[in-house]
């Protein structure tokens, strides 16, 4: 096999050092498929990291796409609006039941605005020693610097703990202490620690606190748990709900921070008094990024995308609890269409099997991720289970 450097591009979360892009170039995606450089026919089995919703290049969506970027392409939402920020906006708002819609990019930067957010609440609420962040064991919000304080990685924190804040673990001491801003959560699974199942115990704890709750969808949000939003199975209202990742049915980035009314209240007053939120990023808002945003949303109505969602669940659940007994296997855990096998060996190597046989995973260590697009068929969740059986059985 050729090895093909690349001279130019740096990937993320990637050894770039000997780095083989002849095995994996894609060049076109269609439904749950992507095709690499090499015509091989790939099963999107991680959704493109928890992106894809509706297949890639669904036709409503790119159709969306190429009719709002010719009517407006951009307009900045800084002091200005647009439309389709609006609707989508609404939409949302009301989808989740939360009052006000913040947009910018990445997941990252959705919760970088929570953060932010949180902190100045508190200083108009007359409690500004409310500063400090509660997060649970094994959390992952993100790649920035705020993001990454609220993350229980320990790499980021010893490599990078010099631009990283000090945060508190729920459970531990000073979780409900007079000086915490905000208790941030993933509902139900966290995603990036393996597909950690997250006890709903958990939440309970949540309720009525005076703190702040924050609940990270990035990953879970747009019915990848059974539910549109994960945290309607917690029995737990966010103050503040930040979404990413499949907003956009996976095609375009797109993030966003919803609010509760006296979240957004404390943030109204008189321009001299200052108290406008400080923050906010270049393409918040674009409006071909929330016209995908708004026909993925469509979609999920037509296609009836959460029974579609349901019946992804079941077959994997049962093709998953065939695999417990499984010498190579030492858990199997899933909430929803978020899957995890963590086996006994190496995460990657099975990865790369898998690939050979037509099925795009990324191992997160140990754990092998079966997150599928959500217009997945039965047959090809059952291929995947087969692909991963023939590889565990080569490994036995
Ligand atoms: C729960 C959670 N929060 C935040 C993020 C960060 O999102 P992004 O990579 O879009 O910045 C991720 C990404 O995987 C995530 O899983």
């Amino acid at each position: 096999m050729k090895l093909r450097l690349m001279a130019h591009l740096w990937l993320p979360f990637t050894q770039m050092q000997g780095f083989d892009a002849g095995a994996r170039t894609f060049v076109r995606g269609q439904g749950t498929t992507l095709f690499d450089a090499r015509g091989r026919r790939l099963y999107d089995a991680v959704s493109s990291i928890w992106t894809t919703i509706h297949g890639h290049c669904h036709p409503r969506i790119v159709e969306a796409i190429a009719h709002q970027a010719t009517k407006l392409d951009h307009a900045t939402l800084l002091g200005a609006t647009n439309p389709v920020a609006e609707e989508l906006a609404e939409r949302l708002c009301s989808l989740a039941r939360m009052d006000r819609a913040f947009f910018a990019s990445d997941g990252a930067s959705a919760i970088e605005a929570a953060v932010k957010m949180a902190v100045q609440y508190w200083q108009s609420a007359g409690e500004p020693q409310r500063t400090r962040f509660v997060h649970l064991t094994g959390a992952y919000h993100g790649d920035t610097a705020g993001a990454m304080s609220l993350s229980d990685i320990a790499l980021f924190k010893a490599r990078f703990g010099s631009v990283t804040f000090e945060t508190r673990i729920y459970g531990g001491d000073g979780a409900f202490e007079e000086d915490v801003a905000a208790v941030i959560v993933e509902p139900l699974v966290q995603a990036a620690a393996g597909m950690r199942l997250v006890p709903p115990a958990t939440y309970e704890g949540l309720r009525d606190i005076e703190p702040l709750v924050i609940f990270d969808e990035i990953a879970t949000g747009f019915g990848r748990t059974g539910t549109m939003f994960a945290f309607e199975q917690t029995g737990v209202t966010p103050d503040l709900l930040c979404l990413g990742k499949g907003i956009t049915g996976g095609a375009l980035a797109l993030s966003a921070t919803l609010v509760r009314a006296p979240v957004y209240d404390a943030f109204l007053g008189e321009p001299r008094e200052l108290v406008q939120f400080f923050h906010g990023h270049s393409y918040a808002g674009n409006p071909i990024a929330c016209a995908a945003a708004l026909e993925s949303l469509e979609l999920f109505g037509e296609e009836r995308t959460l029974e579609r969602a349901a019946a992804i669940a079941r077959r994997a659940g049962t093709r998953l609890a065939a695999l417990h007994t499984h010498p190579l296997v030492r858990e199997g855990r899933q909430a929803g269409t978020m899957i995890g096998v963590e086996v006994r060996g190496d995460g990657r190597r099975i990865a790369n099997d898998l690939y050979g046989r037509g099925h795009f995973t990324r191992p997160i260590g140990d754990v092998v991720q079966f997150v599928p697009p959500l217009s997945s068929t039965e047959e090809e969740v059952n291929a995947f289970f087969d692909a991963l059986e023939g590889v565990l059985a080569v490994s036995s």
